[in-house]
């Protein structure tokens, strides 16, 4: 784990755009001092600068610039320069450009507009990089390296496709193999040879779901051998500073739970749009993506880039509000960050980000609100600057993951104007937050060991292993709450045949047998059954997805219409127009009772499976049933106890109600330590975070009003903020517990 001695506290700096007026750079060093900035990174789209022409080097502004800032006490995070090709070699080397998906050679110009795989684009980054590394890769001001920028992108170029071609060679054997596992009977699809294959592309074929859930693999595949490309090349030349890339806000292009392994520390570019809707909002969109990038190394990440003021991308540039720059970055660091970084320190005379926010703007004085807020985050960062280093410890987990979400989002049906994946990871993420849990955010391929219970929203495809660990988790005590949509193929697209969710019915104790897609305007509800009402107070609605499932002596759909009237509602058949109170039913009039003989609470007849485990054979208990269309009656929400676990499966797109009244009877029911608070407000934010020695308890404000805070024990002392008795609207508190246990 990269160890810091300090909360990093700075961001991107281009001094090369500020060579011709030294007063500037002279007061720029002033400036960092006063808002206490410690780190900046440099160098990351100076490639055209550091090497003006072939084979010319120019480095000497960039030594100079790095010497006096650690002459100043401030260090710095050196980037390569591979995001962004000088024109010379473009002109003289057109092969480095990318090629679009429908053939076509890009001109130059933009940012990551290069291929990966071109041996002329590897050979020069090396060069490059090399004399970066030879020349300023172990200078003490250096504590990171910063690979390239924001990678993205793909390059459909004949490079790129012969190692495409390349990759499926080595991960499928043969082409039988291929041909098999993407279904290639379909359509006359079949290939007689590697060699045929070509990329996906929307002038070609745009259908074969398998080979484009490949082709993004590859791209991630073809990405990161890129980057740790460029981090051989440093360490060839003698560096062995720690190396990251920034990562972006729910960036699709690439699977992160990859790239992540092979950096040394996971870092990110943040750049939510506050004061657009209520901020608690923002905050937990927000606070989830801190958690999905502290959670791939479930160490402490960095955020890499923040913006001080307005952001000039975005389709309305808004200011930050007073007191928001300070809440933004408390925050990261609240959720799991080392350092509060920016883009950028000095706001660009001309180009694209001219307005883009900074510390310092085009006016170039300190005395600006903006600098004011600056100034006054560094200070806040030096009163908390115990935390850097400490982890965030989380007993509960949600699972979110890339190949997943590609593949569902490729995949015509159940729902093509939208499944709302995000929205339903969501759901299970912010019931947790709102008891004021730390929440890891995970992918499949992360272990399960050491969490007490886990979310598995709309987890379409499963990867080969994925069944037997959740099957173990539960197995020995753990809860899951999976959702519909979870289990229905394997990693290659191909649906499981037999019954899903795959591998799992019995865990689960039930079949989901059909899938109902609604119209923007339909919705159902959940309907408590008599076991379901210590679960949920109310009926909940439901729109987009409903799931029909099989739960063994439950009132089923298969059956519907051949039952009598047992399934009915109290008042008979009164369908779905029934009051809430008419509506809700009794175990035993789902068939539950009638059928297993089971009563609430009851697993029903236990046995033992093969592997040893407590094996319930007699179906999941039924919580509720939907409340209308002809599946009314039928299971919405189920829970099996399954060996030591339990195991529950939501089956329809419940609105965030249903979702709180579940995981805050599951969260009990799993023995999760919840923070010591008296109560936690709509729009609180509370992370914990643990070095060992001491435990930080962070709170902030996101709601509109002033809330209370009253911090139940007596061990926690403040140890940032002010009054916790009235913390007003985007301020934080913080307190302190030493692990001795006694005040100090
Ligand atoms: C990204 C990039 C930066 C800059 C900012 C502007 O995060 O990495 O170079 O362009 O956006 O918001
Ligand atoms: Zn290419």
């Amino acid at each position: 784990m990269v160890k810091f001695d300090q909360l990093l506290y700075g961001g991107d700096y281009n001094p090369e755009q500020w060579l011709e007026y030294p007063e500037i750079l002279e007061k720029d060093l002033e400036y960092m001092r006063l808002a206490k900035i410690n780190t900046v990174s440099v160098g990351i789209f100076s490639w055209a600068m550091l090497e003006p022409e072939e084979g010319v080097f120019r480095f000497e502004w960039l030594e100079e610039i790095v010497d006096r800032l650690y002459e100043n006490g401030v260090s710095v995070i050196l980037a390569t320069p591979s995001g962004a090709r000088p024109k010379w070699l473009a002109d003289k080397y057109p092969e480095v450009l990318r090629v679009d998906e429908s053939g076509h050679r890009n001109f130059f110009g933009g940012r990551h507009n290069h291929c990966y795989t071109s041996p002329v684009y590897r050979e020069k980054v090396k060069i490059i990089n090399q004399e970066l590394a030879r020349r300023l890769g172990n200078h003490p001001a250096v504590r990171l390296w910063h690979i390239s920028n924001e990678y993205g992108g793909a390059c459909y170029c004949p490079l790129c496709q012969e190692e495409f071609r390349r990759w499926l060679r080595e991960k499928y054997g043969t082409i039988e193999e291929l041909n098999r596992r993407w279904c290639t009977a379909f359509w006359s699809h079949r290939y007689n040879d590697f060699a045929q294959i070509e990329a996906p592309s929307q002038r070609g074929e745009r259908e074969l779901h398998a080979l484009k859930l490949d082709w993004k693999r590859f791209v991630t595949a073809r990405t990161t051998d890129f980057m740790r490309y460029e981090i051989s090349c440093l360490r060839e030349a003698g560096s062995k500073k720690p190396a990251t890339t920034n990562m972006m806000y729910h960036f699709g292009g690439l699977n992160y739970a990859e790239m992540a392994k092979y950096v040394d520390v996971v870092s990110w570019d943040t750049y939510p749009t506050w004061h657009k809707e209520k901020e608690h909002v923002t905050a937990l969109d927000c606070g989830m993506q801190h958690d999905i990038m502290r959670s791939l190394k479930k160490q402490p990440f960095l955020l890499m880039e923040s913006c001080p003021s307005s952001t000039n991308w975005q389709s309305v540039s808004k200011l930050k509000k007073p007191g928001m720059l300070q809440a933004q970055s408390l925050q990261a660091i609240a959720h799991g960050s080392d350092s509060v970084l920016y883009f950028q320190f000095r706001q660009s005379q001309g180009a694209s980000e001219k307005f883009h926010g900074a510390v310092v703007d085009h006016y170039g004085g300190s005395d600006t609100r903006v600098f004011r807020e600056a100034a006054k985050t560094g200070a806040s960062l030096e009163v908390l600057r115990e935390l850097c280093g400490t982890e965030v410890h989380a007993e509960a987990a949600v699972l979110y993951d890339w190949e997943n979400r590609w593949a569902m989002e490729d995949a015509q049906g159940p729902r093509n104007r939208g499944l709302f994946y995000k929205e339903t990871l969501e759901k299970s993420y912010r019931a947790l937050r709102r008891l004021g849990l730390n929440v890891d955010v995970i992918d499949m391929g992360k272990e399960l060991d050491g969490y007490r219970l886990v979310a598995v929203p709309m987890m379409y495809l499963f990867k080969d292993g994925f069944a037997e660990k959740l099957r173990s988790f539960t197995a020995q005590g753990g809860t899951v709450l999976m959702t519909y949509w979870s289990g229905i193929v394997d990693e290659t697209d191909r649906c499981f045949l037999g019954g899903t969710p795959h591998g799992l019915m019995d865990v689960f104790g039930l079949r989901s047998a059909e899938i109902d897609g609604l119209y923007d305007w339909e919705s159902n509800t959940a309907v408590p059954t008599e076991c379901g009402q210590g679960i949920l107070k109310q009926i909940h609605t439901c729109r987009a997805l409903c799931e029909l499932v099989e739960v063994k002596g439950a009132k089923s759909v298969l059956t519907l219409g051949e039952e009598d009237c047992d399934a009915e509602t109290e008042k008979g058949s009164e369908k779905a127009s029934g009051s809430e109170k008419e509506m809700v039913m009794k175990c035993g009039e789902s068939g539950h009772e009638k059928k297993t003989g089971k009563k609430c609470g009851e697993s029903g007849d236990e046995e033992k499976s093969v592997d040893g485990h407590e094996k319930s054979d007699s179906g999941a208990e039924v919580l509720a049933v939907y409340g209308s269309d002809f599946y009314e009656g039928t299971p919405a929400l189920t829970r099996n106890v399954y060996g030591k676990g339990t195991a529950y499966y939501i089956c329809a797109d419940f609105e965030q109600s249903f979702y709180d009244e579940v995981f805050d009877y599951a969260v009990k029911e799993a023995r999760i330590s919840i923070p010591p608070l008296a109560e936690i407000p709509q729009g609180v934010e509370v992370m914990q975070r643990d070095s060992g020695e001491a435990s930080y308890l962070m709170i902030q404000n996101f709601s509109e009003t002033e809330q209370e805070i009253i911090v139940t024990d007596p061990e926690y002392d403040v140890m940032f903020g002010k009054d916790p008795k009235r913390l007003k609207k985007y301020e934080t508190v913080v307190f302190r517990k030493s692990a001795a246990g006694k005040k100090e």
